[in-house]
């Protein structure tokens, strides 16, 4: 089925889909028999296996003692590059799985001990000995920044440099300018359940369980990785606990449990030790933003110039942080450009709204600067260059675009009228009080996507696809989708997710997995319907279902009937024609924040948060704003907290556990608030929605910035805003 626009449909009559909906996965989740990868039972020997990460940044393996290890107790063997074939690189990521004898980046896998219990193999682990010869990388972003070369363009790599008008000729002309350096650090996912993979081979087939966001790219990948066809591994992810990006693809634990599996012939668990997540897997690179805007008096943008360098492993893909300055305001004169300096820290990759999340976080302080030196109040800055055109293409209209009324309904709902415009003149005791806002933006790309529906003979309808739960609440929109094509009810529905022998969907990843994943479950549920009415001999157009009931001219038939002699499925797959490309497609936004900051102490206290979102329409409300309360504690952290230390001497980052990599909880906001927009996207997809998850946390880590500032005149461009830099 080919998506284009969407007409009247029965999702605009909000039976099931755009209603609250209780989680259906909920009840096994909080019952603990939502099965994760380490969890998973098998009828047959088990044997562990523990990660051994190398000691070095960069350079080579000079030897490797694994005499006493071997001779540990319950060590069944122990896996090197000296005795498996060369393992390759996958198609999203530059560092190999299993390093040596080159070694590519600190705690690359270096080899895994493999024994009957995981004591056993992390005492072994401890005993092997692995001889390194070390050479000088590349460590520190900001001495390579000035040298660093353009970016170039490709998958998951924008163009390095967009430009319109004359943009240094307007800047230097402009009344009013900002020019600032911005930077953010490298930050850990840190997502709850560590990496981890069950593997065994049935033959020459490979079933692996592990947490892959997109099960599609972790069998491509793991494909590349072994050398095997992509057909003779099955994949299951079946719950996954948390993930922002690093768990896209397979990681070292699948690669590695795969291997050790082929060579013992056993069944091979391996979790990620915690300390090891932070160096062995991926993260988001640290940006070093120049932001320069200029505006007439009135306050209108004429120029808008961001830059960013970024750094990552030979082969890695920039931050592109200035993606979303291409789509956030009007200005004629216009020069984004990304840099990407080579580094020899672990590789930086996507994580939650990759390049947007650190680029707002540059640009949305620049633009309180501006508005401060304007006179101009900064939501009404924002709403004076708001634009219904893509800017860099002037032509192009966004499919839909909220942005003014998020900002509008925002700063009346949070009270914005009792903001005072200079800073530091708000206190209660020792407490400054201060009030931030930034807009948000996201792209709200889709994918095709394929899906089975089957009407079983009980009655039930069963949804399989290779689409995954996060913990985002997939399940639910699924079975909403379903009931609402069918007349029936979430309960009605049994939906299954996570396995690669399903009917493929592109997983969650770059927000795109409740448009992508609903709209091919409706394809399938059109395709099974044209089946029904086809085995009535009447046209689709004849058909209508509620109530449990599908209505045949005029008569109504119970669903479950229908199944009586035997199930009857559809699969059908949903691609998009080339005409969604005559409009941009972004989800938007307006954070609001108050903040009180100690006078002495300068701890940052964030009283209150408002998020107003625009992202079509919201297929499950509570997941949604469950999404998006999460997106907000992550800004928190992204603007207090986060920062993964470099040893700019020994290349690795220091804080790799939770001891030393702070993130915040939702207990650490007092009130959390999220608006949606009530309104709907033709263009996003059948059910007129768009994503939320990342969103929710673009703009948050400015606004929080700003009201920093507001409360105590300090204005740092250096995240985190850590109690250090405002003394
Ligand atoms: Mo997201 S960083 O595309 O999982």
């Amino acid at each position: 089925m080919i998506f284009d626009k969407a007409s009247e449909n029965v999702f605009d009559q909000q039976r099931v889909v755009g209603k609250p909906q209780r989680r259906i996965d909920g009840p096994l989740k909080v019952s603990g028999s939502a099965t994760y990868a380490y969890e998973q039972q098998l009828n047959q020997k088990l044997a562990y296996g523990y990660i051994v990460g190398a000691q070095i940044a960069f350079g080579k393996i000079s030897g490797i003692d694994d005499r006493k290890a071997r001779s540990a107790e319950g060590v069944i063997d122990i896996i090197t590059y000296q005795n498996v074939p060369e393992v390759g690189t996958g198609a999203f990521l530059s560092a190999k799985a299993l390093g040596g004898p080159q070694i590519q980046h600190y705690h690359q896998a270096v080899a895994i001990v493999v024994a009957t219990t995981f004591e056993q193999a992390r005492a072994a682990a401890a005993a092997l000995v692995v001889h390194y010869k070390r050479e000088n990388g590349q460590y520190s972003l900001e001495s390579l920044a000035a040298s660093a070369p353009l970016s170039k363009s490709g998958a998951f790599r924008p163009e390095p440099v967009t430009s319109l008008g004359d943009f240094e000729s307007a800047f230097h002309r402009a009344a009013f300018k900002v020019d600032e350096t911005y930077t953010t650090p490298d930050q850990s996912h840190a997502m709850m359940e560590p990496h981890a993979t069950l593997a065994y081979w049935e033959n020459d087939l490979l079933h692996c369980w592990t947490g892959v966001q997109q099960l599609n790219w972790g069998v491509r990948d793991l494909a590349l990785a072994l050398g095997v066809p992509k057909e003779k591994i099955r994949m299951r992810a079946p719950f996954i606990g948390g993930s922002f990006g690093v768990k896209g693809t397979v990681m070292s634990d699948t690669v590695l449990a795969a291997l050790a599996a082929q060579k013992t012939g056993l069944a091979v668990k391996v979790t990620l030790q915690r300390p090891l997540v932070a160096n062995n897997t991926a993260h988001r690179p640290a940006t070093i933003q120049r932001v320069q805007l200029g505006a007439n008096p009135d306050g209108k943008l004429i120029a808008i110039g961001h830059k960013s360098v970024s750094g990552n492993i030979p082969g890695g893909r920039p931050e592109a942080a200035v993606l979303s300055t291409r789509y956030l305001y009007h200005a004629d004169n216009r020069l984004t450009e990304l840099k990407l300096a080579e580094l020899n820290l672990p590789e930086g990759s996507a994580m939650r709204a990759p390049g947007e999340a650190p680029g707002q976080m540059a640009l949305e302080i620049a633009m309180d600067e501006l508005a401060e030196k304007l006179g101009i109040d900064p939501v009404e800055l924002r709403i004076i260059n708001d634009t219904q055109f893509s800017p860099e293409h002037p032509d192009k209209p966004f499919s839909k675009r909220n942005l003014a009324r998020c900002l509008k309904r925002g700063a009346e709902t949070f009270g914005w009228e009792h903001r005072s415009a200079q800073p530091r003149s708000q206190k209660t005791g020792r407490w400054l009080k201060g009030m931030g806002v930034s807009s948000a933006i996201r792209g709200a790309p889709v994918m095709p996507s394929a899906a089975r529906v089957t009407l079983q003979s009980d009655g039930r309808l069963n949804v399989k696809t290779d689409m995954t739960d996060i913990g985002t609440g997939t399940y639910t929109i699924l079975a909403q989708t379903a009931a609402d094509m069918f007349g029936l009810t979430t309960a009605d529905i049994d939906v299954q997710l996570g396995d690669s022998a399903f009917p493929e969907s592109p997983g969650s990843g770059g927000q795109w997995g409740a448009a992508s994943s609903t709209a091919g479950v409706y394809a399938a549920c059109v395709a099974l319907q044209e089946k029904l009415a086809d085995e009535m001999g009447v046209s689709l157009n004849d058909l209508s279902f509620s109530n449990g009931q599908i209505v045949v001219n005029g008569k109504s038939i119970a669903l479950q009937s229908l199944a009586l002699e035997g199930e009857i499925s559809a699969e059908a797959k949903m691609e998009y024609a080339e005409s969604r490309k005559q409009f941009e497609h972004q989800t938007f936004g307006a954070h609001f924040v108050e903040v009180a900051v100690n006078e002495l102490s300068f701890e940052v206290r964030v009283k209150r948060m408002l998020a107003v979102c625009d992202a079509g329409r919201i297929i499950n409300p509570k997941a949604a704003e469950n999404q998006v309360l999460g997106g907000m504690v992550m800004g928190l952290g992204a603007a207090l907290m986060e920062e993964l230390v470099v040893d700019e001497r020994l290349g690795f980052f220091v804080n790799h556990d939770l001891a030393g990599y702070e993130i915040p909880v939702h207990a650490d906001i007092p009130e959390q608030k999220v608006i949606f927009i009530d309104d709907v996207d033709e263009y996003a997809g059948p059910l007129k929605a768009k994503g939320v998850g990342e969103l929710g946390l673009t703009g948050v880590a400015p606004a929080i910035a700003n009201a920093i500032y507001n409360a105590t005149g300090i204005r740092v461009r250096d995240y985190p805003i850590t109690l250090d830099k405002l003394l």
